[in-house]
């Protein structure tokens, strides 16, 4: 298993195309408390804790926290006032992301258009440089909390330059000693880049966001196998893919819809302040029995899979790749059963994915951890098992 992810990044340096994306720049959490938050998102999941923006650098607004791994950038954000934005949507929603920024040619350029194709601003351009060179930000409002904010780089700013360690953007410093840098060095987690990030919107409103991303950023919607098996009796939910023109990044969009139980996405809503936001984000790994075994050394805590599951997966796994002329499951069957992953097969092949638990106290924001082995949907036909279990969840909550 040496073959390795890397971000479907396929525009070339000339597009004219302003909401042509280059890259996933990075993800924004807004943490009620930024500096335990890294050290869980190291400890836990291999993050190197690279950089830091915050008093010692002259930042009085909050500190962030610039964490890394393969080529995921989180920043986690802290506000330090009370009057700090952060500091209200903290209240409301807890921890949880606030913005999935994209790196662009001209940032100015792609909020214009944005703008022009009816989006709503959230921040007007605004350039930040010194003799390293220059990041200009601006953002606009997707569903909910949630923002997308434009980035473009120029000279040592430059994403490249970023990738191999430079300063993220004027006002951070390197953070200097973290002794979980070099443990996580030692003992990688293997996570890649982010494959795909699900928003979760009111009830009856996907369509609508479905339509924002193909007005707005010029987004279409994602074909897949999926399509075909919308289940809601036991997922209560309903779900359409959007893309992006390069197939950098996918945003599916669920809505809650009426099944045999309360909704998971009315759940996430009633714990949201019933606003929209990020659900899950899925990290691409190309090994996922090695990260799930590490990921659960570190003590991550994944759903837990019905013993059931594995009774019948194999069977409805490797009649699909047989059907569709497919090499069947390479992994071990049995290791894949003792590490509870979940696989699914489509007309394109199969994948390999597992769901942690929410990543805060309320049952909002969690991650899953998937590998595609040639399919490029979103594992449907484990739907049923996985909602099975975390309807034992919220049952355990008393949410359900
Ligand atoms: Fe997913």
């Amino acid at each position: 298993m040496t073959s390795v992810a890397t971000s479907p990044v396929t525009r070339p340096a000339t597009g004219t195309d302003p909401l042509a994306l280059i890259d996933v720049d990075h993800v924004r959490f807004y943490v009620a408390n930024a500096k335990q938050s890294a050290f869980f998102y190291a400890s836990a999941f291999g993050f190197q804790v690279d950089q830091i923006n915050d008093l010692t650098t002259g930042n009085r607004q909050s500190a962030q926290y610039l964490l890394t791994q393969g080529n995921i950038r989180f920043l986690l954000e802290t506000p330090l006032t009370k009057d700090h934005p952060a500091a209200d949507e903290i209240r409301r929603f807890g921890d949880g992301i606030k913005d999935i920024a994209f790196t662009v040619f001209d940032a100015e350029a792609a909020w214009k258009q944005a703008v022009r194709n009816g989006g709503t601003s959230a921040q007007e351009p605004t350039t930040r440089s010194d003799a390293n060179g220059s990041v200009t930000t601006a953002a606009v409002h997707t569903y909910g909390r949630a923002t997308h904010t434009f980035v473009s780089r120029t000279g040592k700013y430059a994403l490249p330059e970023v990738k191999q360690g430079a300063q993220f953007m004027p006002g951070f410093r390197p953070f200097g000693a973290f002794a979980l840098n070099e443990w996580n060095r030692q003992h990688p987690c293997g996570l890649k880049f982010v494959d795909h990030a699900v928003g979760n919107v009111e009830e009856g409103k996907m369509n609508r966001w479905v339509e924002w991303y193909e007005h707005v950023l010029g987004f279409s919607m994602f074909k897949h196998f999926d399509d075909k098996d919308i289940s809601t009796e036991y997922s209560a939910l309903m779900s359409k893919v959007m893309a992006s023109g390069n197939q950098l990044i996918k945003f599916p969009i669920n809505e809650p819809a009426a099944g045999k139980k309360k909704s998971q996405i009315l759940e996430y809503l009633e714990w949201h302040d019933m606003t929209p936001g990020v659900q899950h984000l899925a990290l691409r790994t190309d090994d996922e029995l090695a990260s799930v075994a590490e990921l659960r050394r570190r003590g991550v805590d994944f759903l837990t899979i019905p013993e059931a599951y594995y009774q019948g997966v194999w069977n409805r796994v490797d009649a699909m790749l047989r059907q569709h002329g497919h090499a069947a499951v390479k992994e071990d069957h049995q290791r894949i059963k003792d590490l509870g992953i979940l696989v699914d097969a489509d007309d394109e092949g199969y994948l390999l994915q597992l769901f942690s638990k929410p990543l805060q106290d309320r049952p909002t924001l969690f991650f899953e951890i998937i590998c595609r082995r040639g399919s490029q949907s979103f594992g449907k036909g484990n739907f049923k098992a996985l909602f099975e279990s975390l309807e034992l969840e919220q049952e355990r909550r008393g949410n359900l």
